[in-house]
């Protein structure tokens, strides 16, 4: 790796709104010539999220709320205006190349935005290794891989890796006296890579990992019932789970109904209770998660994303539209400082890696394997709003083993 995660924090530009708006007009009369031809042409953005299925409403909350980011700075990138090219992913790892490569050579993008699903995310990053100079940009999904040892130099990611959502709770779980877990997620790359994250951090923090006991269902099923009377049989002193998206609703509402939350409290990634309270209602009420963003974060870029999220689309402001809103700065940064010129690979890259993007979420670095460095929060369902009850991590950066950018 050529630089450490932390360090160039000074060098790096710091993107309040207002400042990306004011480098935008900056950008734009600053055009070269051999250039100016050109300047009117869009910007590709190509964007490959589920639209349709259990994950449906991740794909729209993340992307209305890039939308409605780069609506706010003038709907125009580097002075350049922007289209659009949606295609649904149906979070389908079988269909992902296919996809992808409709975007990427069929349409030509400049930028790929997507996907969701882990699973997704490693076979598009097959074709993306083929087209250096085509960024994507990952708003969701979380595979550990993709910026560790599938790393590449055009692959960045706004949201997470698996690992950093679940390593803080593996440790909150054994300081809250919990010996006897039982995990339980879908069967794919994200809750593997999740549960095994609960699990390091618990005997990091001195726990005793054989107290675990990992259950699965096949994603995106959400026959839950069989699981839970496994679970009443076992009687663990906690349970803790990754869900999203329809399955989360549907699986706190099953839990609730089967398993008296007091006597086996449920924790889980905070995927769990993400745009997703409301319809869970009281079932959500007490759940532990931890995240890297909550509604109830309490300084004014947060509450102006939820109020301006809220009246443009008539949902909740949630986690994926913060990452989409993230992703959103990240383009409107990148292409203010190539003057719009997606021909400017290289610096499209450097300015993606030296920055702090100021967000819903506060301020966040990327990190040298193109991750996000930032604050995890321990959060707690009160009156369907995930109370912060501290801080599980502060900055806290993926390991980016075996990446080598
Ligand atoms: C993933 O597959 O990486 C994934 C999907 C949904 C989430 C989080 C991670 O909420």
């Amino acid at each position: 790796m050529g630089k450490s995660g932390n360090s160039g924090t000074s060098r790096r530009r710091f993107i309040a709104g207002a400042a990306a708006t004011t480098g935008l007009a900056a950008a734009a009369t600053a055009l070269p010539t051999r250039f100016a031809i050109g300047a009117k042409a869009p910007i590709k953005v190509g964007i490959m999220l589920p639209f349709t299925g259990t994950y449906a409403k991740l794909g729209e909350n993340i992307t209305d709320a890039m939308m409605m980011r780069i609506a706010a700075a003038g709907d125009m990138l580097g002075g350049r205006p922007v289209e659009y090219i949606k295609l649904d992913s149906e979070a389908a790892p079988p269909k992902a190349v296919d996809n992808a490569t409709k975007l990427v050579k069929g349409r030509n993008v400049d930028f790929v935005v997507g996907p969701v699903h882990s699973g997704v995310a490693m076979a598009m990053t097959k074709v993306m290794k083929k087209a250096p100079k085509t960024i994507m940009v990952v708003p969701n999904a979380g595979a550990n891989q993709l910026t560790r040892e599938a790393c590449a130099p055009n692959i960045f990611r706004t949201s997470f890796s698996n690992w950093q959502t679940s390593y803080p709770i593996g440790g909150e779980l054994h300081r809250r006296g919990h010996k006897k877990i039982v995990t339980l997620t879908w069967n794919y790359a994200a809750g593997k890579q999740m549960a095994e994250a609960v699990s390091e951090g618990f005997a990091n923090a001195g726990g005793d990992p054989s107290g675990i006991e990992n259950l699965w269902i096949d994603f995106p099923s959400v026959s839950f019932q069989p699981l839970l009377t496994k679970i009443a049989a076992i009687k663990p002193d906690a349970v803790w789970v990754f869900f999203s998206g329809g399955g989360a609703v549907k699986f706190v509402k099953d839990y609730a109904a089967a398993i008296d939350k007091k006597q086996i409290p449920l924790y889980g990634t905070g995927f769990l209770t993400e745009g997703t309270t409301k319809a869970q209602g009281e079932a959500a009420e007490g759940i532990i998660t931890t995240m890297h963003w909550a509604d109830t974060l309490d300084f004014p870029t947060n509450k102006t994303f939820m109020a301006d999220f809220e009246t443009a689309t008539g949902r909740q402001a949630d986690v994926f539209g913060v990452q989409g809103y993230d992703t959103g700065s990240l383009l409107l940064l990148a292409m203010a400082a190539v003057g719009g010129d997606t021909g400017a690979t290289s610096d499209i890259i450097k300015s993606m890696e030296n920055t702090i993007v100021a967000g819903p979420r506060g301020g966040w670095t990327m990190s040298a394997n193109h991750n996000p460095i930032q604050d995890i929060y321990l959060r707690r369902v009160e009156n369907g709003r995930n109370v912060i009850l501290g801080l599980a991590h502060a900055q806290l950066e993926d390991p980016g083993t075996g990446c080598t950018l």
